[in-house]
């Protein structure tokens, strides 16, 4: 939608860097923020005349009179909110946690109100739900009871509800997407990353260990980031709260597809250390929502991957000490 004026929060982070790539790719007015830095995770998928199509702006999400302003100064007319704290940052510090990923939510949700903002999509995450044991029915739907187990998944949870009341009270639509193991280039932090580790790592030509094992539900970064700008054009006037899915695939089944795409990567797994969410996910509701969801196949995305690092470490672009962690 080309009068449409786009804001991207936590645009720093790795679906940020891919939403903004897809915006610009577009033509879209783009409002990009984050609490400041050099654009490191942009500047892996975008060019430098790409990314100077975009107006930067610091903005910690905290801060609920500078998000309401800049919805407003700004036109803002479609928000993709993505700003937060993962996993180990919430329980190093609940407070903080709490701060950013619910409180901050609050604000863009308070800010969307007020300047009449005509779609909004948020980052919830698969940690909303409980372990695989928790459900009996397969695959799982979107409305399966949510049941997190850390604090992070608490707080998304609590992101999910809020929606509801700002659609019921307010007439605030959203949709709130629970992405699962995210892999491609950008993604480098946590547990979940080492899938998109073992692709860098196998181009650097280093072994690497995945520290996980089991049916894993993975979406390839490009295509989450696209389904985040579908549900924020989709003109939803409810809150929904959709489940991921694209590839479910258990841990040795990638690391064969990594090796028929990279034939001299090295990588092993933890072979005790099952994925502790669910996996069979439906994305029945993502699918209401779209029409057709964005996929691109694990052996197409590995290779656009692999050519995409190999470009990148050839020119020494990226960090490699991420893979030593
Ligand atoms: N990547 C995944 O596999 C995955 C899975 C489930 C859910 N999610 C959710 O999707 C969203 C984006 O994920 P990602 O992988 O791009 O995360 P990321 O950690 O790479 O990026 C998050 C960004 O938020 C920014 N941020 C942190 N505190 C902020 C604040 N106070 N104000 C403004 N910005 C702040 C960070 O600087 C960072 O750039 C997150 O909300 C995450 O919880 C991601």
């Amino acid at each position: 939608m080309q009068n449409d004026t786009f804001l991207v929060t936590g645009a720093l982070g790795c679906l940020g860097a891919w939403v903004l790539k897809h915006l610009v790719d577009r033509g879209v007015r783009v409002i990009a923020t984050d609490l400041g830095g050099e654009p490191v995770r942009p500047r892996l998928v975008m060019t430098e005349d790409a990314i100077a199509k975009v107006t930067w702006h610091v903005l910690d999400v905290t801060d609920t009179k500078a998000v309401a302003k800049l919805v407003a100064d700004e036109g803002v007319t479609r928000i993709v909110h993505l700003a937060g704290l993962q996993i180990p940052f919430c329980r190093a510090n609940p407070a903080l946690g709490s701060a950013v990923n619910v409180t901050g939510t609050i604000n863009i949700f308070e800010a969307a109100r007020a300047a009449g903002v005509q779609g909004l999509a948020y980052a919830s995450s698969l940690a909303a739900l409980g372990p695989a044991t928790d459900y009996d029915t397969w695959p799982l739907p979107d409305d399966a009871i949510p049941a997190p187990r850390t604090l992070y998944g608490a707080y998304k949870v609590a992101n999910e509800q809020t929606a509801g009341v700002y659609a019921a009270d307010w007439g605030v639509g959203s949709v709130g997407l629970r992405p699962c193991v995210v892999y491609g280039v950008g993604r480098d932090q946590g547990v979940t990353a080492d899938f998109a580790k073992a692709i860098l790592a196998s181009v650097a030509g280093r072994p690497f260990h995945i520290r996980t094992c089991g049916l894993i539900p993975m979406q390839h970064a490009s295509d989450v980031a696209r389904m985040f700008i579908g549900c924020a054009e989709a003109g939803v006037s409810d809150a929904r709260v959709c489940n991921l899915r694209n590839d479910v695939i258990r841990t040795e089944d990638f690391i064969a597809a990594l090796k028929q795409v990279i034939p001299s990567a090295d990588v092993t797994y933890d072979e005790g250390s099952e994925f502790p969410f669910p996996a069979d996910l439906s994305d029945k509701g993502l699918q209401d929502v779209l029409g057709s969801v964005p996929y691109t196949p694990l052996s197409e995305a590995l290779a656009q991957d692999a050519a995409m690092y190999r470009e990148l470490v050839e020119r020494d672009a990226i960090d490699l000490g991420q893979l030593d962690v």
